[in-house]
């Protein structure tokens, strides 16, 4: 069976073919992060547009890589929920005239559910298995038992993780998105934790990140940095500038290593038996969050993984069509009414 996915719910246009026994074919994808990133974050209507002019070609594309027709697709599946509406319509929509002009199966995708089993792409991974999303959108934790079958057990109260990252970024004049930034700069001074910013509280699974975002904004507006950051000063050195800067970004992502840490410790207290440890979403890409999971995982002597590559880590369709696929074999179709709602 042959899977076209399609995921399109915020600001990447994307499309794979997942195929039940060669496995992910294709994974196509074209980032609009050009186009937002005048804007310091994503703009819908800017989205929606680059959407409908890339819908088509990217699909072509992950068909030609695949090296199959559109006629030897025997399911569309595609992200429904959730996204930036305008965004969702357009790849539903695109999805369901494929489906009936073809006369092929329908299939909706939760996007989050597609981040869940990322890491299962090409890997086996032990259920139950505790899965770490973090993304610009969410930062959640799932007990996962078994394909489609997961269950919520924390989630963000405020911002997610990725969201923090973007807009400590904005904050200390560093591109977006900001996450790979704060990682450059934080490397650059070995991920020394130079402020230990509060880590919020040990006895909740859930996340909280908006707090840490504004204690970095009234850390630096205390000392003057925000001042030397924004260039408002007479006369910040380069050096000095750069060197406040580092530190902040290496602060900020050591607290939220520890965060994510102190949370996992506490899900694996509260729930027996689990075999492995899966952190998907973009902020995965993140090489100093992935070691210091492994190890953690390590010491705890359980498994750890993370999605094969970076484009898997990020919103893709490779993911949607692997869901596609499961969903596929338990006959789980929709029709031509699914919505976004
Ligand atoms: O999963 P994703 O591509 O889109 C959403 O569903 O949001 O995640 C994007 C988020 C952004 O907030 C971005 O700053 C973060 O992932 N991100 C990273 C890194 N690369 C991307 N965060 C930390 N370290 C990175 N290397
Ligand atoms: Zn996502």
């Amino acid at each position: 069976m042959k899977i076209l996915g399609i995921e399109s719910s915020c600001d990447e246009m994307g499309a794979s073919v997942y195929d039940t026994k060669k496995g992910l074919c294709s994974n196509e994808l074209f980032s609009q992060i050009d186009l937002h990133r005048a804007y310091g974050g994503v703009v819908p209507e800017i989205a929606s547009r680059s959407h409908m002019e890339k819908i088509i070609p990217i699909v072509e594309s992950a068909l030609h890589k695949a090296g199959v027709m559109l006629s030897d697709i025997d399911v569309f599946a595609v992200t429904t929920k959730p996204g930036l509406p305008g965004s969702l319509m357009i790849g539903l929509s695109f999805a369901k005239s494929l489906a009936y002009s073809e006369n092929k199966k329908l299939i909706g995708v939760n996007h989050l559910e597609g981040h869940i089993f990322s890491a299962c792409i090409g890997q086996d991974i032990p259920f139950p298995f505790l899965c770490l999303t973090a993304s610009g959108g969410h930062t959640s934790l799932y007990l996962v038992k078994g394909y489609g079958d997961f269950e919520l057990i924390a989630d963000t109260l405020d911002d997610a993780a990725g969201e923090a990252f973007d807009k400590i970024a904005y904050i200390l004049e560093l591109p977006y998105p900001g996450g790979k930034e704060i990682e450059k700069c934080a490397k650059a001074v070995d991920y020394e934790d130079f402020y230990k910013y509060t880590r919020g509280k040990k006895d909740s699974l859930d996340f909280s990140f908006s707090g840490l975002k504004t204690g970095v904004l009234y850390h630096m507006q205390k000392n003057g940095w925000y001042d030397v950051i924004k260039k408002k000063l007479n006369k910040p050195s380069e050096q000095e500038f750069l060197f406040i800067r580092n530190q902040i970004a290496s602060s900020l992502l050591v607290c939220v290593k520890d965060i994510f840490l102190m949370k996992l410790a506490l899900a694996l207290k509260k729930h027996s038996n689990i075999a492995a440890i899966a952190f998907v979403g973009g902020v995965s890409c993140n090489l100093y969050l992935q070691k210091e999971l492994r190890n953690f995982c390590e010491f705890k002597k359980i498994s750890f993984f993370v999605p094969r590559n970076f484009t898997l880590c990020t919103d893709n369709a490779g993911m949607i069509a692997f869901v596609g696929h499961y969903k596929a074999q338990q006959e789980q179709y929709d029709d031509l009414l699914l919505s976004i709602f």
